[in-house]
């Protein structure tokens, strides 16, 4: 890849930001198509100026991730819909100066999950009622899922049924109440660089399908106890996969090398994962 004059700059923000797989996957997918563009991360303290200093040098696009998916809403221009139902947004694109923010999670989860089965009228319990929580379940409710939440705190989980209009709310402790859910998705931190998983191993049964997206490591605590009762699982790669792809897209106008990409994040997760 050759950067000139007239490269076009991508980047992710966030902070930590340094176990970033979108360059990788990003870089990957400009050099197959041989497009004029790079991709660079960030860690960003100071997120307004960070946005003010990005506009001006007039960046193309822009990944945002935690702790910024909520606050960087106020210093861009418009916010589409979706993103503004989910109360969050992830992309950034600059359209002649104009930035628009949008949400690509919710793509990401569903597509993964849409590879193993349908959606529609199926019982799905959704642990967390964080920003990632909010993302898929908006993605369910599109897919015309039955979803209920399930949070530590449990006012949380309250705030987010309310909001999007979805089944119930329930504290994580409600064993049987997940138990009988057919989709199970972690949505919480819970099992990040940790041998700790949200449930107890009863509450796995082999007709469930489990999709974690927690991706560091793949195998989680979670995943690990639903590989062992035999159910269905879905790894959280292929959220990242997906929701990559699309903000490609969106950056570039070009249709994404879906092999590529995911050759590219596979190779750096199985580094990581070493
Ligand atoms: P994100 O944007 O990644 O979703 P977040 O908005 O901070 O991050 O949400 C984190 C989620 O993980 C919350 O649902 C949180 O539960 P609380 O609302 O009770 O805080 C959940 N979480 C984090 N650590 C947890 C733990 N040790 N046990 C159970 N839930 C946990």
């Amino acid at each position: 890849m050759i950067i000139n004059a007239k490269t076009k700059l991508c980047c992710i923000i966030g902070n930590p930001v340094e176990h970033s797989l979108s360059p990788i996957m990003h870089n990957a997918g400009y050099e197959a198509l041989r497009l004029n563009f790079a991709y660079m991360a960030f860690n960003v303290k100071e997120l307004k100026e960070a946005i003010a200093g990005l506009r001006a040098i007039g960046v193309q696009g822009i990944v945002v991730t935690v702790p910024h998916k909520i606050e960087v809403m106020q210093y861009i221009d418009e916010i589409d819909e979706t993103a503004q139902k989910i109360g969050a947004i992830n992309t950034i694109v600059n359209e002649n100066g104009v930035l628009t923010g949008t949400n690509t999670d919710w793509i990401g989860a569903i597509e993964a999950l849409k590879k193993r089965t349908q959606l529609a009228r199926k019982k799905v319990a959704v642990l967390g009622a964080g920003g990632a929580a909010r993302a898929v379940c908006y993605g369910l409710m599109q897919e015309g899922a039955q979803v209920a939440v399930f949070n530590r705190t449990i006012s949380k989980a309250q705030e987010l049924v309310k909001h999007l209009k979805l089944e119930n709310a329930y504290s994580l402790d409600e064993v049987e109440k997940i138990k009988s859910a057919e989709i199970i998705i972690n949505t919480t931190s819970v099992g990040m660089e940790s041998d700790i998983s949200p449930l107890l191993d009863r509450v796995m049964q082999k007709d469930h399908i489990v999709f974690d997206i927690v991706y560091t490591p793949l195998k989680t605590k979670l995943i690990q106890q639903a590989e062992k009762v035999g159910a269905q699982v879905v790894y959280g790669d292929d959220m990242v996969l997906y929701g990559g792809l699309k903000q490609f897209e969106i950056f570039t106008g070009e249709k994404a090398p879906v092999d590529i990409m995911k050759k590219a994040l596979t190779d750096e997760l199985k580094k990581i994962n070493k």
